[in-house]
């Protein structure tokens, strides 16, 4: 047998148990090696499936699926487990997900270990379930709760399985073969649990739930091709048998596999590991309390997030309103989740014990890391790095949510430059996933090392940046912005760049976004940026904008005009004026300009200018740069990031247009050196 798989026996029971660290994912040699266990059990009555070390099986190796696969196929394992002769019970730990919660939905009986998580996430890797999940989960959950699971990937605990049907039993044993044994022995002596009615009777594959499923995902899961095909698979399970119905799910498997977004989110799901962590860094401080300087809108969401993954945590601010208006939008949000079914109360209490707040700094002594997101100057942030100085304890991390500020200069005021980093959140702090950890010149590797493990485990994604303005993100957003409004002084309208935005996969078009943040703040921004490309001509639409009082949502007028209480903008007259009046001042003659240029112009200057920040070392990889404009700017995640989406149209083809555009456009478009040499060794920024 093959070395990832070994057979025992305990008495009348057969225990298979799959060992292939880290995941236990079902390689070829799993996969061989159960059907050869299962065809060795001999005069067994009872099989037990179970796996070594930290989890059951964690899925199909996702390395493999860039090739054909190699026979045996996962489909003909689960057929094998649920045509045993005698009953297989799956014993669950860990995290039992995609394949790896097909076998066990292919055993007769499912038992979990408390703790257990469990689900398809397959549509994530921009895949289907291609081993029995779409056939064999609708009887055991019902129709609604398979398609909400397998469409949205996702994931439940032990507790939530039982109430859904998918597991049979969750154990008390010690050990998940103890369970095993346990739960075979019960079988033995009283038979298989009775299941009743089955929970399909009566539904048929042109019931409505489909339709109305498909429509749902067009508009939560625009762009995506996997969830789509995966409602159409759990609709043949009702009109075919189960190996033919394993048939035509296994189909629409390979077309997803063989299509596009598979490559592109398989490619995210290595880079978002490889970006957070840290290649040989030291071992992180560890600490029990963390401190957030400043209650305002982003203070208020990093600690909520710091006290819901467990930390002790502290918010001062100078002003007690502040303060209090703080713990009240805590709670406000709290409650939401409550109601919403995301949290349970007795967790929104825990998390509310959690925070404590305070006007004075010596409440921060116990700190082992503290946020700093008081107002954006030096000024003010020195007097706070001041008093951390003065408070905080020998080895505690001193981080800064600056936007723009130098990190170097904050951390002056110290005796502790080597603490101190940057952390920079994104807003809603408590929703938004990207943290990016800044390496001003002064941090030590140790206090990297501490910024990204506490980032990772408030559940955030933090990437490693160089302390270059606007870090990589807001860098990056800036060539975009700036491409896009230059394309209204040539002769686009906002309408018509938002609408190709969208169609590219964006989560928002640009003109919506800055509606949505205010343009009198983008035109702050936007002034400090015109200090660091000072021989560079700037498009002049959003100064007029704001001078017109159109600061956005806000005030029921941006880009787009708005009406009282809704959200949706609508083209504005005015605008159009202001645009022309501009491009006419500027002598700029207005053109009809296609869809093409639009999108090229503002994806390619983000490719461009990521180019550049890797060329310079800000970022350190091409994933990296991907992973921060997936979590931190609503890029479609199926295109894998702005540098995978260009490796995908070939980076000769990128240079050329990034060339025609510098020719035509001027100096913002001078090709990355990366791209220039990457280019023309016929090489790509991911591969
Ligand atoms: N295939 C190959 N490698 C995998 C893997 C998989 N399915 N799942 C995890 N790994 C690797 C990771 O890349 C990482 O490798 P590294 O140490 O070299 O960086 C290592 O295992 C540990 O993973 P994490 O760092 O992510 O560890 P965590 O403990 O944080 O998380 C996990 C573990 C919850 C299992 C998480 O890795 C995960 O969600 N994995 C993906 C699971 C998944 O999507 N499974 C479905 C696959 S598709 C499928 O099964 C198709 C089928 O229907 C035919
Ligand atoms: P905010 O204005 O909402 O809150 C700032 C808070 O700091 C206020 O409650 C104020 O009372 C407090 N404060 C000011 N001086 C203080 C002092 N000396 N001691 C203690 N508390 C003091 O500001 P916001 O938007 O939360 O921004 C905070 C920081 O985060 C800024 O550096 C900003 O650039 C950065 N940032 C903001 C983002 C956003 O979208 N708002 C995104 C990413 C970073």
């Amino acid at each position: 047998m093959s070395g990832q798989v070994r057979l025992d026996r305990d008495g009348e029971i057969a225990i298979i148990t799959i060992d292939n660290p880290p995941v236990n994912a079902t390689s070829q040699a799993v996969r061989a090696g159960i059907l050869e266990a299962l065809g060795g059990i001999g005069d067994a009555r009872a099989v037990v499936l179970t796996a070594a070390g930290r989890t059951f099986v964690a899925g199909a190796d996702i390395k493999e699926f860039a090739n054909a696969p190699l026979e045996p196929h996962l489909p003909e394992v689960v057929l094998a487990l649920a045509g045993c002769d005698v009953p297989v019970i799956a014993v669950l730990h860990g995290t039992t997900l995609g394949g790896g919660l097909e076998l066990a939905l292919g055993c007769h009986m499912r038992v979990a270990m408390p703790g257990t998580k469990l689900g398809l996430p397959e549509v994530s890797l921009g895949i289907i379930p291609g081993a029995g999940g779409t056939q064999l989960l609708p009887p055991l959950a019902g129709l609604e709760r398979a398609l909400e699971m397998i469409t949205g990937a996702e994931r439940v605990g032990a507790a939530q399985a039982l109430e859904d049907g998918i597991v049979d039993a969750i154990s008390d044993e010690s050990d998940p073969r103890s369970a095993g044994l346990a739960a075979a022995r019960q079988v033995l002596e009283t038979g298989l649990p009775d299941r009743g009615a089955g929970k399909l009777d009566g539904r048929h594959p042109d019931d409505p739930v489909f339709g109305k499923m498909a429509a749902q995902l067009e508009k939560s899961a625009r762009g995506q091709i996997a969830p789509q095909k995966a409602i159409e698979a759990v609709r043949r399970s009702l009109d075919l048998p189960l190996a033919e119905g394993m048939a035509a799910e296994r189909a629409l498997f390979q077309d997803c596999r063989k299509g596009p977004q598979r490559g592109a989110l398989v490619h995210l799901f290595f880079a978002e590991r490889a970006a957070t962590k840290l290649k040989d860094g030291p071992e992180p401080r560890s600490f029990d309390t963390v401190g957030v300087i400043g209650a305002g809108t982003m203070g208020a969401g990093i600690a909520m997030a710091c006290a819901a993954a467990g930390y002790e945590t502290v918010i001062v601010d100078r002003d007690q309103a502040a303060l209090d208006r703080a713990l009240t939008r805590i709670s406000g949000s709290h409650d939401r989740a409550v109601q919403r079914g995301k949290m349970d109360a007795a967790q929104a209490e825990a998390i509310a014990g959690r925070l404590r707040i305070a006007t004075s700094y010596d409440a921060l002594s116990g700190a082992g890391l503290v946020v700093e997101a008081v107002f954006e100057s030096m000024e003010v942030k020195h007097a706070v790095f001041r008093e951390l100085d003065r408070v905080l304890p020998e080895g505690a991390i001193l981080a800064t949510n600056t936007s723009s500020l130098d990190i170097d200069e904050i951390g002056s005021v110290t005796a502790r430059g080597a603490d101190v980093v940057g952390l920079h959140f994104f807003s809603p702090a408590h929703v938004m996933k990207l943290v990016e950890v800044v390496r001003a010149k002064g941090t030590s590797e140790e206090a990297l090392s501490t910024a990204m493990a506490f980032s990772r485990r408030i559940r955030k994604v933090p990437v490693p940046v160089g302390m270059v303005p606007g870090f990589v993100g807001n860098r990056m957003l800036f060539h975009y912005g700036r491409e896009a409004e230059s394309l209204l002084e040539e002769g686009a309208t906002p309408a018509q760049v938002d609408r190709v935005l969208r169609d590219y996969g964006m989560a928002m078009g640009v003109f919506a976004v800055r509606d949505l943040s205010g343009n009198d703040v983008g035109l702050a921004v936007r002034k400090e940026w015109r200090a660091h490309y000072p021989h560079h001509p700037f498009p002049e639409v959003i100064d007029a904008v704001v001078a017109e009082g159109r600061t956005g949502q806000k005030a029921g007028k941006g880009y787009f005009d708005y009406r009282e209480g809704d959200r949706t903008p609508h083209d504005s007259a005015e605008v159009a004026a202001i645009i022309e009046a501009v491009a006419a001042r500027r002598g700029i003659t207005r053109r009809k300009i296609d869809d093409d240029e639009i999108r090229d112009r503002c994806v390619l200057a983000l490719v461009n200018e990521g180019a550049r920040l890797i060329g310079s070392g800000a970022a350190r990889s091409a994933g990296d740069v991907d992973v921060v404009y997936r979590y931190g700017y609503g890029f479609p995640a199926w295109r894998g990031g702005p540098m995978y989406d260009a490796d995908q149209r070939g980076l000769a083809e990128v240079l050329a247009r990034t060339r025609e555009f510098h020719d035509r456009l001027g100096p913002w478009w001078e090709p990355a050196p990366l791209l220039v040499d990457l280019a023309e060794a016929g090489r790509s920024f991911t591969g």
